[in-house]
């Protein structure tokens, strides 16, 4: 596969006009780093962080070389973290990419009244996809802007060039994310369609034209009856997909001993994206159950083998109306993926299905099944991955839960920045569960900048600790306590204010332990120390993805013993997706749910309570207040806005669709 690093294959021209990423002050990252650890450790373990933390910012020590190395690195590069971020973040992670990697965006349940509106959907929705990708094509996507404090600032688009274009390929020990190169060689100009675990390429460009509509319905029609076909039917290779990523390498390599392989795999690694077809799969349809089936297809008995995880967009399309899309997560953000389904969402809704007459079945060439040739070896590998899938498939306790009480609305008439408020929630409930504050992440998009990624809101901070306690243990006054809570908001958004704008510690010491690495010095102290790997495992992984039209986004947890929060405020009420693992003795997302709930309750009664004060107190950061990751949707509706449960409508316009349901 032509192929090359995503970093060499990024736009030169538009994108070179933003800022690199800083650099923070050495002394300034160490002091934070201490005041984020120092009421997560007893203090015995925080006196001897502190002497370590000193032995490495000495003058003339290790800390300030490994600076300077770093200050020459972002001379160098455009984005001096970039390539350590997704390395440590994405690509050395051995874990299986479905529950521990990949976030999905549910879509509201489709009302689909037989097979052939399923097909319409998936031929309504590749249009959209075919829209969109001209878009990207021309480069001609509208830049997006950050609102808020830093209002106007242009965002960096580089994100959105990968949806359809990067394969993460897996490797015994780092994983590669590879890009196809436009000017070397035509973009992929096939999806890849998934119908009862089996794969067909469908074409959508024939003889230099792009599929119409109705085309793509009558190829959907042709791979279904060919899914159908039993006799025919392959062994559900996809299931290798889902492995850990050392595994699936392994078995990658075994599978590319034969060339009938090589070529399938090539085809699926080159494709734009892939389309699931997916089996209907059960009668309970709630939210949870939904957010499970997007995340991981509900196993191999059910869809689990009709997915291919390394493909970064994989739109599913449910019998029983259940939709959405799970992504690959190392080429783009949560934002990034939002602004794209948005935008199909928006098409579908917007553009109603042209199923205008359709090209004749003859001229168009039948879509192929891919081929795949399994040896004794495949058969066991696939029967262990097989296993694998299944016991976490059991293991994953997810629970979505839409507070409905109240809003940002309410937040922001408060003075408070809506996200920081639920961050303090956050700290509060799992307090109230567990009786302690742990290490918790917070993604803060970095796009300002050049190739920006993400960092850490590090959102435990002793300013939570201190209102979660008075909020537990009930000595202090109400007053006292709002007092308290004001003082969590405002740390929270400082924190939040530093991190958007490249000053916070989890890039920059993660930055000064690769130079470390490169340099060949023994490991900085600092990063063996006790302190530092506690305050990487993130017990709490949460992530704000707003979404404007009705959807949620949904993940996993990152570490074994915590819990996956992501949360999507809306005006008048909030959506979470709790996860954590069942075999975890220490979680239990309904209980979590259920203190978010009681932590939202007592945080707004409060706020009522000290009414006369709290209105006046809380200043706004900044002139503009709180930035806010933001785009081209500064005209849209505030609210989630309601899709059509069935959006194709033009079943009268296609005589070849009469008696389909
Ligand atoms: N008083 C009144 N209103 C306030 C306020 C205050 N003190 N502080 C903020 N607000 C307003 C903002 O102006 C904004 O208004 P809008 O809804 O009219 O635009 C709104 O409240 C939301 O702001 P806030 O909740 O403070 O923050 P945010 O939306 O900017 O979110 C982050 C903060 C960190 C989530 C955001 O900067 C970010 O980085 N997002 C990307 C996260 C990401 O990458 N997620 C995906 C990971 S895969």
């Amino acid at each position: 596969m032509p192929v090359l690093e995503t970093e060499s294959s990024k736009d030169k021209g538009g994108d070179n006009a933003l800022p690199k990423l800083p650099i923070p002050e050495l002394t300034d990252t160490l002091h934070l780093y201490l005041r984020c650890v120092k009421h997560l450790l007893t203090d015995e373990q925080f006196n001897k962080t502190q002497t370590i933390v000193q032995q490495f910012s000495a003058p003339g020590g290790v800390g300030e070389l490994l600076q300077q190395k770093l200050k020459e690195r972002r001379d160098k590069t455009d984005n001096w973290v970039y390539e350590y971020w997704l390395n440590d973040m994405y690509l050395n992670n051995r874990l299986p990419l479905p529950v521990h990697s990949s976030p999905a965006m549910v879509f509201p349940p489709q009302n689909f009244r037989g097979p052939s509106d399923c097909l319409r959907f998936a031929a309504h929705l590749i249009s959209g996809v075919l829209d969109y990708k001209t878009l990207l094509d021309a480069r001609a996507l509208p830049v997006d802007y950050a609102r808020g404090q830093l209002a106007g600032h242009p965002m960096c688009m580089e994100q959105y060039y990968r949806l359809f274009t990067s394969y993460r390929l897996p490797g015994p020990q780092r994983d590669t994310l590879v890009a196809q190169e436009s000017s070397v060689m035509p973009e992929p100009e096939h999806i890849i369609v998934a119908c009862k675990n089996q794969f067909f390429v469908l074409d959508v460009v024939i003889n230099f034209r792009r599929l119409n509509e109705r085309d793509l319905l009558t190829q959907l029609e042709r791979i279904v009856k060919m899914a159908n076909s039993e006799d025919e039917r392959l062994l559900p290779i996809g299931l290798l997909t889902t492995d850990g990523r050392t595994e699936w390498a392994e078995s990658r390599a075994v599978l590319m001993r034969e060339s009938t392989n090589r070529d399938s795999l090539d085809m699926i690694e080159r494709c734009m994206c892939l389309v699931c077809l997916d089996d209907a799969s059960g009668p309970e349809i709630s939210d949870s159950t939904r957010a499970m089936l997007m995340l991981h297809g509900g196993g191999p008995s059910k869809n689990g083998g009709n997915r291919w995880y390394d493909k970064p967009m994989q739109f599913i399309i449910g019998a029983d109306g259940c939709c959405g899309v799970v992504c690959e997560h190392s080429p783009f953000e949560g934002i990034v993926l939002v602004q794209c389904t948005e935008h199909l969402l928006k098409y579908m809704i917007g553009s109603p299905s042209k199923l205008v007459r359709a090209a004749s079945v003859s001229e168009l060439p039948a879509p192929r099944r891919l081929r795949w040739k399994c040896t004794p070896e495949i058969h066991k590998l696939l029967s262990a991955s097989t296993d694998k899938l299944q016991r976490l498939v059991k293991n994953l306790d997810m629970n979505v839960y839409k507070f409905y009480k109240y809003g940002k609305e309410f937040i922001k008439k408060q003075k408070m920045s809506p996200d920081a408020y639920i961050q303090v929630a956050l700290q509060l409930a799992y307090y109230r569960c567990h009786g302690r504050p742990v290490s918790t992440y917070e993604s803060a998009s970095t796009r300002r900048f050049r190739e920006g990624r993400v960092d850490n809101i590090r959102s435990a901070t002793p300013q939570a600790l201190a209102f979660v306690v008075a909020m537990t243990d009930g000595k202090l006054s109400s007053s006292e306590k709002m007092e308290l809570l004001q003082g969590a908001i405002a740390a929270q958004t400082k924190y939040t204010i530093l991190a958007i704008t490249g000053m916070a510690i989890d890039n920059h010491l993660l930055g000064l332990r690769e130079t470390a690495h490169e340099l060949k010095l023994e490991t900085p102290q600092i990063f063996t120390d006790e302190a530092y790997i506690l305050s990487n495992q993130f017990i709490l992984s949460t992530s704000q993805v707003p979404t404007t039209v009705e959807m949620f986004c949904c993940y996993g947890p990152v570490v074994p013993n915590g819990y996956g929060a992501c949360y999507n405020p809306q005006s008048d009420h909030i959506i979470f997706c709790i996860s954590s693992f069942y075999d975890s003795p220490q979680t239990c997302s309904a209980n979590f749910s259920k203190a978010v709930e009681q932590a939202l309750v007592d945080m707004r009664d409060l706020c009522d309570i000290c009414k006369p004060t709290c209105n006046t107190s809380e200043q706004r950061p900044g002139k503009q207040g709180q930035s806010v990751e933001s785009t081209h949707r500064a005209e849209e509706p505030k609210n989630q806005a309601p899709l059509p449960k069935v959006v194709v409508k033009a079943a009268e316009q296609s005589p070849a669709q009469g008696g389909g349901r």
